[in-house]
């Protein structure tokens, strides 16, 4: 589709003014970022910067978009998950913003990767990535204007350990700074952001009731620590199951129930997974799950849960209700899984509250400012953004709350630097 001489993808421009009211909605709780916005608008630093950005089409994302272009970048945006784009936001980007956006919510895999590869025909000098398909996908077909890659971004785990991996093999070939390790963005959005929204998406796909159910979190990581504290919150006795003896120990004195999976299977209730890994819940766990089990992932890939597995161990499947499919076992028993196995909390619900979504855009505004500001001096690795900005952030995100902190005085500060002093 063409409109304003650029081409786009989106369902529908007549869900424009749907998408404006959301992404107005959303600005509302994301004042640091509307501070940057501010700051860009008046100083432009990313002028003249092409940006291709592949991240989860939503009213979060719309507003880092304007603020990227408000630094007077050109950007260009696709989804990075079929099933997590708002399609009335991304008409509003288009038609309201003037964004190129090639997303439509439900698309298959050959047309979620023909549209990073139109995010990749626009030449980007930066790439903002969820996941890092939109890196992997350059590097493998971009051909030789790859060089003319300024920089990236990363937005999540699982995105960042691919391209520690490609770092590791040497074929990363210009410098990530990883957002997600920014301690203001995982600390705040895979905790609260993903503990809360993946309840959310559960409740909307389901509608069960948390309390008295014995709830399974598969990875006790930033996300699962989040999950956990939402869930038992909610009267929901929760079991953790791990593969790292630390994490377990930590769930375990966090007050949780430690056991492998295949001891859990049969008692739970829900489980749900955010290990960044694949296969955790496999055939022979489903196998022994209870009559009625509910399975699903917050993780970023859909290949937590072994769904090939569960469709070849079924006998049928019907829709319950959107996003909550019943498979019947060749066991005779039931289990349903949600969104398809893909992140619930984006495919069933909103996403992260644009709260918390303040803080990670933030980052993710600072840290493409940064490439662009840096370019030529920075290695083919994987960075994280300096301290000092992630502190810059927390303190402006706090001064938008009203909340004020002490200072440390001249004397607590030399106490501290120093050796000299003991009992
Ligand atoms: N849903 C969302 O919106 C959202 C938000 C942020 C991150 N994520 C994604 O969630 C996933 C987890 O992120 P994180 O920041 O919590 O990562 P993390 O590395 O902090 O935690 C992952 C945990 O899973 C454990 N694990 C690995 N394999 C396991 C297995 N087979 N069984 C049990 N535990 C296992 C690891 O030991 C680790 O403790 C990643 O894929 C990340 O990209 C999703």
């Amino acid at each position: 589709m063409k409109t304003n001489n650029f081409d786009f993808d989106v369902r529908d421009l007549k869900l424009a003014n749907e998408g404006e009211k959301r992404i107005d909605w959303a600005e509302r709780f994301m004042p640091v970022l509307g501070l940057v916005r501010k700051r860009f608008q008046k100083e432009k630093p990313l002028q003249g910067a092409r940006i291709s950005c592949c991240l989860h089409v939503t009213s979060e994302t719309a507003n880092l978009m304007r603020a990227l272009k408000a630094g007077g970048a050109s950007v260009r945006l696709c989804a990075s998950n079929p099933l997590s784009t708002q399609d009335e936001v991304a008409a509003a980007l288009v038609k309201n913003s003037g964004i190129p956006v090639f997303a439509v919510k439900g698309e298959n895999r050959k047309s979620y990767y023909q549209h990073i590869e139109q995010a990749i025909a626009f030449k980007p000098q930066i790439t903002t990535d969820d996941g890092a398909d939109l890196v992997s996908t350059l590097h493998k077909k971009s051909g030789s204007f790859i060089k003319e890659v300024v920089g990236g971004t990363e937005e999540t785990t699982t995105g960042v350990i691919r391209l520690r991996s490609m770092e590791r093999n040497s074929v990363l070939r210009y410098p990530i700074i990883a957002v997600n390790d920014s301690q203001t963005k995982f600390m705040f959005d895979n905790r609260y952001g993903t503990g809360q929204s993946t309840i959310d998406g559960i409740l909307r796909a389901t509608n069960i009731l948390f309390a008295g159910a014995t709830v399974v979190v598969c990875g006790y990581g930033w996300c699962g620590r989040g999950l956990a504290t939402r869930a038992r919150g909610m009267g929901a006795t929760v079991i953790v199951t791990e593969v790292n003896p630390i994490r377990a120990l930590e769930a375990r004195m966090d007050g949780y129930l430690v056991m492998p999976l295949l001891e859990a299977a049969p008692i739970g209730d829900l489980f749900i997974t955010v290990t960044g890994n694949i296969n955790v819940i496999d055939r022979h766990h489903i196998l022994r799950m209870k009559d009625g089990a509910i399975i699903c992932n917050s993780g970023h890939f859909d290949v937590e849960i072994n769904t090939r597995a569960l469709k070849h161990i079924s006998k049928g499947k019907r829709e319950l209700r959107p996003s909550c499919v019943e498979y019947t076992l060749i066991n005779g028993r039931r289990v349903i899984l949600l969104a398809e196995g893909r992140l619930v909390n984006l495919a069933a619900a909103e996403g992260h509250p644009a709260m918390v979504m303040d803080l990670s855009f933030a980052n993710q505004a600072l840290a493409v400012e940064y490439i662009w500001k840096n370019q030529g001096r920075l290695e083919p690795r994987v960075y994280k953004l300096p301290e000092e900005i992630d502190r810059e952030i927390a303190q402006l995100k706090l001064r938008s709350m009203g909340i004020k902190i002490d200072r440390l005085t001249r004397e607590q500060s030399n106490y501290l630097s120093s050796w000299q002093e003991g009992t």
